[in-house]
C-alpha cells in the first residue's frame, strides 16, 4: 500500500499551550478536530490541524453506541493509542469519558494520568462546570492541563433536556458564564463552547481570557471544532444544525465497495495487474510432482492420526 502522507512541513512547529495563547491574542483562529484512530490522525495532521481531541463522541460514531455515556476508559485508551501514532504536531487532547472524573479528584487524577501515559495525549478534556470545576482544579495541580467544556455537554444532555441549544435564557446564560469563569479561574487552558447561540457566546467570550472554541457557537470563538465524521460526511442520518458537511465520504466508500462487489461477482477482479507471477520451470516441476498417480489417488482419511 503506497502512503499518500507528506510530513508536516519544516516551518511547523508542535502546538503548544502558549502557542494557542498567541493565537488567541493575535486574532489567528485555532483549528481543532476529533480524532480516533491512526488514518484520522494522519488526516488531521497532513491537513494541518492545530488541536485533535479523541473525543468521547468516538461512542457514537466509531463504536455505534447510541449516545457518549457508554464508552470506558478502556475504550478511550485504545482509540487514543492509535492516534497518538498519527500525529507530530498537533496538540493531543484526551477526553474524560463519563464515570472517569465525576465522583472524586482522587479518582479523576488517576484518570487523567492514566489517559496521559497511556495514550500519549498531552492535556485532557472534561465537561460542565460545577464539580467538574474541582476536578478540573485537581487534575491542574497534578500536573496535566485540562480543557474545560461548557453548554451542550453530551455526557449530561439527559440532565440538560436532550441534545438542545443551551443558555437561550438570560438566567441559563449567566450560568454558563459562570461556569466558564470558574473554570478559567481554576486554570483551565481552554474551554470549548458547545450549542450556543451566537450572540451569547459572543457576549461571555469578551469576559474571558482564555482560548474558547466553537462547536454550533457562533464565529466569535479563537477555534472551532467539527467532529471528523461530520466534517467528512461519514455520519449517516440526522447531523446537529452547527455541522457543515465539506464531503461525503460514506457515499464514496460505499460506491467504493459496492463497485469491488459487483466485480467479483462478475469474476472482472482480480485482472492481471493484482497477481504474482512465478518463474515457469517451478510451475513445471510443481505440476510434475501435482500429476503423480500416487498422490491423486490418495485420500484425506489414508492420513494415520497422530499418535
Ligand atoms: O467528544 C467530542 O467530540 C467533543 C467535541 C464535540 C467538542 O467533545
Amino acid at each position: 500500500m503506497t502512503s499518500h502522507t507528506a510530513p508536516p512541513p519544516a516551518d511547523r512547529r508542535a502546538i503548544t499551550l502558549p502557542r494557542l495563547a498567541e493565537m488567541k491574542e493575535a486574532g489567528e483562529p485555532i483549528v481543532m478536530v476529533t480524532a480516533y484512530d491512526y488514518p484520522s490522525a494522519k488526516v488531521a495532521e497532513e491537513a494541518g490541524a492545530d488541536i485533535v481531541l479523541v473525543g468521547d463522541t468516538a461512542a457514537m460514531v466509531v463504536l455505534g453506541y447510541p449516545g457518549t455515556e457508554p464508552v470506558s476508559m478502556d475504550e478511550m485508551i485504545v482509540l487514543g493509542k492509535a492516534v497518538r501514532r498519527g500525529l507530530t504536531t498537533p496538540l493531543m487532547v484526551g477526553d474524560m469519558p463519563m464515570g472517569s472524573y465525576e465522583a472524586g479528584n482522587e479518582l479523576a487524577v488517576a484518570n487523567a494520568q492514566r489517559l496521559v501515559k497511556e495514550t500519549g495525549c498531552q492535556v485532557v478534556k472534561l465537561e460542565a462546570g460545577g464539580t467538574s470545576v474541582e476536578r478540573a482544579r485537581a487534575i491542574i495541580r497534578s500536573g496535566i492541563p485540562v480543557m474545560g467544556h461548557v453548554g451542550l455537554t453530551p455526557q449530561t444532555a439527559t440532565a440538560l433536556g436532550g441534545y438542545k441549544t443551551q443558555g437561550k435564557t438570560a438566567q441559563a446564560a449567566i450560568k454558563l458564564c459562570e461556569d466558564a469563569l470558574a473554570l478559567q479561574s481554576v486554570g483551565c487552558f481552554a474551554i470549548v463552547f458547545e450549542a450556543v447561540p451566537a450572540a451569547v457566546t459572543e457576549a461571555i467570550v469578551e469576559k474571558l481570557e482564555v482560548p474558547t472554541i466553537g462547536i454550533g457557537a457562533g464565529p466569535s470563538t479563537a477555534g472551532q471544532v467539527l467532529v471528523y465524521h461530520d466534517l467528512l460526511g461519514i455520519t449517516t442520518g440526522r447531523t446537529a444544525k452547527f455541522v457543515k458537511r465539506y464531503a461525503e465520504i460514506h457515499e464514496a466508500m460505499v460506491d467504493g465497495v459496492r463497485a469491488y462487489a459487483e466485480e467479483v461477482r462478475s469474476r472482472h477482479f482480480p485482472e492481471p495487474d493484482h497477481v504474482y507471477g512465478v518463474e515457469p520451470a517451478e510451475l513445471d516441476e510443481l505440476r510434475r510432482y501435482l500429476d503423480q498417480e500416487s498422490l491423486t489417488s490418495q485420500k484425506a482419511w489414508d492420513w494415520e492420526p497422530l499418535p
